[in-house]
């Protein structure tokens, strides 16, 4: 008494099939699972003998063998369940294996009661069954958007165990889900012109979304930073397919997907007192970070100082690559994250030095301000001050160009920026490296003495000047001009202001 499924697992953000085979013979009832099946896998006979029996099936007193196929991957989650609960059925002959084996893969966590629940990771594995060739996808109702994202894969979606055993044995006449929730197209609830006034930090968030540059804003309490921060993903460019559906997929594996596609660039802004494994992932059953949720969109730390050195550090790595690597026993994997990191502070504990009435002592006010950790501080190119918006300027102007218009700008410059870097690995100016800065970055005469002088005035290290030269190149692009002149340059050094914070009283030179 032997029987097949087709089932699959998840490694990364890419699915892998995996075949479930079970076995029925005499001898002492149990149920034995092999396979390399973690803890979480292990636990599911108990809820399989169970649902199986809730659901008008009696088990006869047999030794069960289950064996999850390749034997070399571990398995991890309880979407075996639904597999393992049809195959033992399958074994004792309430259905024929062969008729479906080839055909779907079957996924699905059982309740005791014979109900299927959400699985994490549903849409890698339909977009494996699809690549694969199988006709279509059998998973519990919740996942059932996540599955029609997929083209051209029939999708099946069961609310409980007896169904899917009736759609088996062709007693129940079941149509293929093809209501898309997804939809490309994206839409934001909020806009850039909610906020009044500001002009000159609209800029340099321009500036930023533009370039690729990283952002870091400084100001007093209610200034509008969590306000800009949350608007950031509505100037970035609109998400291509491609982009959506790999932003999806690790929403998927982090089974918080709500409807269909993720047709929004994300915004995360994960609490200061996040630890290592929430920022950057793992677990024993693997949880992406929130680095990864960031994917594609911004990664906001508010309060930066406030965050541990330690937790700061680990950001280096997906800054660096737009990856992390998840190390298991015996594999490697890399989950993307690649995003736009937006940083916001006060200047100080109580919030208001420069602003008004600080009661922090100078020493307070460095301690606090040295608490950034320095190589995060090196990946961020832009750093501007928020002060709050004068009472005129919030109760009687309009907020300037939309959302929408500071986009098709930014497209414009990230157009310019491809064919520069068309035949290199990166995109955009705030990813060049020494290298590309003295390939693309020409400045003229005027602007070659200026930097010098200012250079020399503010006593800029090598590394200053590349960041300003790279935000510069973006200013000139903005402004469609080939050589970088004087007046970029100008802008590009007022957006250091960290370094040159009320007249060198906070000594950090990262210039
Ligand atoms: N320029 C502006 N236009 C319209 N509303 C504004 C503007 N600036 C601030 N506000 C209002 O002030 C509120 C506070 O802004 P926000 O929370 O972004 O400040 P913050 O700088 O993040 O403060 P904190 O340092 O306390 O986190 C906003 O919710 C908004 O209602
Ligand atoms: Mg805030």
């Amino acid at each position: 008494m032997y029987s097949k499924i087709s089932s699959a697992n998840v490694i990364g953000v890419d699915g892998f099939l995996v075949d479930v085979e079970v076995d029925l013979s005499n001898g002492l009832p149990s149920v034995i699972l092999v396979g390399l099946a973690e803890t979480s896998v292990k636990e599911s006979r108990e809820r399989v003998i169970s649902a199986i029996k809730n659901s008008g099936f009696t088990l006869p007193s047999k030794k069960i063998r289950i064996n999850l196929a390749p034997a070399d991957m571990r398995k991890e989650g309880s979407l075996f369940d639904l597999p393992i609960a049809i195959g033992i059925l399958s074994a004792l002959s309430y259905m024929d294996y062969s008729e479906f084996y080839k055909k779907y893969i079957i996924i699905g966590e059982l309740s005791l009661d014979g109900k299927l629940r959400k699985v994490r990771g549903a849409l890698p594995i339909c977009l494996m069954a699809k690549e694969l060739g199988f006709e279509g996808v059998i998973l519990p109702y919740d996942n059932r958007y996540e599955g029609s994202i997929v083209d051209g894969l029939k999708i099946y979606p069961f609310d409980n165990l007896l169904d899917v055993v009736k759609f088996l044995r062709s007693e129940l006449i079941v149509e293929p889900f093809d209501e898309k929730k997804e939809n490309f197209i994206q839409y934001y609830d909020l806009d850039i012109s909610d906020i009044k006034g500001q002009w000159a930090v609209k800029r340099a968030i321009e500036i930023a979304v533009a370039g690729g540059h990283n952002l870091l804003m400084l100001g007093p309490p209610g200034s509008g930073k969590t306000m800009f921060a949350k608007r950031i993903p509505t100037l970035l460019p609109p998400l291509t397919k491609e982009e959506a559906l790999e932003t999806t997929k690790i929403y998927s594996i982090a089974g918080i997907l709500k409807g269909g596609v993720i047709n929004q660039r994300p915004f995360r802004s994960p609490h200061h007192s996040i630890s290592d494994v929430g920022l950057i992932g793992g677990g024993t059953h693997f949880q992406p970070g929130e680095v990864s949720l960031a994917h594609n969109g911004v990664l906001f730390l508010d309060e930066l100082p406030e965050f541990s050195r330690k937790t700061l550090e680990v950001l280096r790595q997906p800054l660096e690559d737009g990856y992390v690597v998840i190390s298991r026993a015996n594999y490697k994997v890399k989950i993307p994250s690649r995003f736009m990191l937006v940083c916001a502070m006060n200047p100080c504990p109580c919030g208001y030095f420069g602003y008004g009435n600080c009661k922090c002592t100078v020493n307070q006010i460095k301690q606090y301000q040295n608490k950034i950790s320095g190589p995060l501080l090196d990946r961020i190119d832009i750093h501007i001050e928020v002060p709050n918006v004068p009472y005129e300027e919030l109760r009687y102007k309009d907020g300037g160009d939309s959302s929408a218009i500071i986009r098709e700008r930014v497209l414009k410059v990230r157009e310019i920026q491809e064919k520069r870097f068309k035949n290199l690995n990166i995109k955009t100016n705030g990813q060049m490296s020494e290298k590309e800065i003295v390939k693309f970055c020409k400045l003229d005469l005027k602007a070659e003495e200026f930097l010098l002088s200012v250079s020399k005035k503010f006593n800029f290290s090598a590394r200053a000047i590349h960041k300003i030269i790279k935000v510069s190149r973006t200013i000139a692009d903005i402004s469609f001009s080939n050589e970088i002149k004087i007046e970029h340059i100008a802008e590009a050094v007022s957006y250091r202001v960290l370094d040159k914070l009320n007249n060198g009283l906070i000594e950090r030179h990262y210039l």
